[in-house]
């Protein structure tokens, strides 16, 4: 065992060590020899030492090395050591996280988690939370909190009665929310297409002189972070229309909820605190281990009654905290333990330097773009810059070729009908350094291009 593990270790650490100065796309060669971990189910097992080596020897060359600090595709973090660390620990425990009895300590770690993760945030204090995959799952897991809360306001019990024959619920949205919520709505069983979807300003902020009315049973989705522009709905406003209406009010911040730690950006989402749900990922901007998403239910009651379960064989009586309780699944990994580790580690004033850090080299990112004449078509208020070098072709090319380049990886992204470059900054490694380097390869790449189209 012993060696299985060292080598294991060994491995990783190499990994660890070597990955920042490594390509980050994974090369053609890398993605050509994985045809070697795709054989035929071995009637005869291997030796374990022998399963380890085979799969570092395609997998790890294979990687793309998304927690490079010149890493800035979609909206994704890194991981800091701390959290790698104890998530090593964590599957050494080997803990299902279903019941507090049976795990009382890794059931300690979330509850601590989740009340420094409100005072972090400063969303109420008497939030229940749950500890999921990531925003996704977070979005589907309060919206279901929601349908509870509306549907019991208007007299259905919607857990034991379902949806056929229920009263009419509405949803209102931005027309920029994210696509993993509608496939939340879709999974609750209330369509991907019977929402009113809510215009959007030029920052993919939800326009309030086209608001709707607030009809009875509504659910309003807003939006603290745009995955475009990083822009924040007017939260702290719809808050205050739809309680006079009895909405439920729940906020997507799958990355910009991690703004209201910082005292420099929180008035982003001044007033998001009024709100009744917010969903956001740890896996992202707090820069823990794959996969790790929040949310966060203001009315526990109602949390509850869409997820707990009940079953003969599980202890009810001075059960604790159940973690179950508050998720989809019964059994799964102890999330909480890597979320603990890295807020242990950054305090309150470490995770605001790290949001502050990833926000200033956005900005900088983006006047280096501008100084280079190039057209950045948002606002950077946060961590997220979109860039448009022209044509659909040029950017297509530009991108292909800072891709293909290595030193930094960029995404594609349509937003307000125009193809562009999207650099998202939320690792806790990048710095102006690393900034300043990916710039030079975007702006070289980019002047060759034009210049090159241009002539013909
Ligand atoms: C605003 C927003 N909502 C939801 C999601 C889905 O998050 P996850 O991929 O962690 O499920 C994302 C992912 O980028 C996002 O940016």
């Amino acid at each position: 065992m012993t060696e299985l593990y060292k080598q294991a270790f060994q491995y990783a650490t190499e990994f660890l060590q070597s990955a920042n100065e490594l390509p980050i796309q994974v090369s053609e060669d890398a993605r050509r020899n994985l045809k070697y971990l795709d054989v035929d189910l071995p009637k005869h097992g291997m030796d374990s030492v022998k399963v380890i080596e085979t799969m570092n020897q395609w997998v790890t060359p294979a990687t793309m090395k998304m927690g490079s600090p010149r890493f800035f595709g979609f909206v994704i973090g890194g991981a800091y050591p701390v959290s790698v660390a104890a998530n090593w620990l964590g599957t050494a425990w080997d803990q299902n996280t279903g019941l507090e009895k049976t795990t009382p300590a890794v059931a300690m770690l979330e509850k601590v988690s989740a009340r420094w993760m409100l005072d972090l945030l400063g969303l109420p204090q008497q939030s229940a939370t749950a500890f999921v995959t990531g925003a996704t799952v977070a979005n589907f897991t309060a919206l279901a909190a929601a349908r509870n809360q509306v549907f019991t306001t208007a007299g259905w019990d919607v857990e034991a009665d379902g949806l056929i024959g229920a009263p009419e619920l509405h949803i209102i949205i931005s027309e920029e929310s994210h696509p993993t919520v509608y496939k939340s709505l879709a999974m609750l069983g209330l369509g991907r297409n019977r929402v009113i979807k809510v215009p959007t300003d030029d920052q993919g902020r939800m326009d309030m002189e086209q608001f709707p009315e607030i009809k009875d049973n509504t659910i309003i989705i807003t939006q603290a972070g745009n995955i475009n522009s990083g822009a924040f709905d007017p939260i702290g406003q719809i808050c205050q229309l739809a309680h006079t209406k009895n909405a439920w009010v729940h906020v997507d911040g799958a990355f910009g909820l991690w703004a209201m730690a910082s005292r420099k950006l929180k008035h982003l989402g001044a007033g998001l605190e009024l709100a009744d749900s917010w969903a956001t990922d740890a896996h992202k901007w707090l820069n823990v281990p794959y996969d790790s998403g929040l949310a966060f239910v203001k009315n526990e009651h109602a949390l509850k009654a869409a997820m707990a379960i009940t079953a003969s064989y599980l202890p009810t009586e001075n059960a604790g905290r159940n973690p179950s309780d508050y998720t989809p699944e019964l059994s799964r990994r102890a999330r909480g333990i890597d979320v603990y580790a890295v807020l242990r580690h950054l305090g309150s004033s470490g995770v605001e330097a790290l949001i502050n850090r990833c926000c200033d080299c956005a900005k900088y990112f983006a006047d280096l773009l501008r100084g280079a004449e190039f057209e950045v078509m948002n606002e950077v208020v946060l961590n997220q810059v979109v860039v448009c070098f022209g044509s659909e072709k040029l950017n297509l090319e530009i991108m292909d070729q800072v891709q293909k380049d290595g030193t930094c990886w960029v995404g594609q992204t349509i937003w307000k009908d125009r193809l562009a470059m999207r650099i998202s900054v939320c690792n806790w490694q990048t710095d102006s350094a690393a900034v300043d380097e990916s710039f030079s390869i975007i702006n070289k790449i980019a002047k060759a291009v034009i210049s090159r189209c241009t002539k013909v």
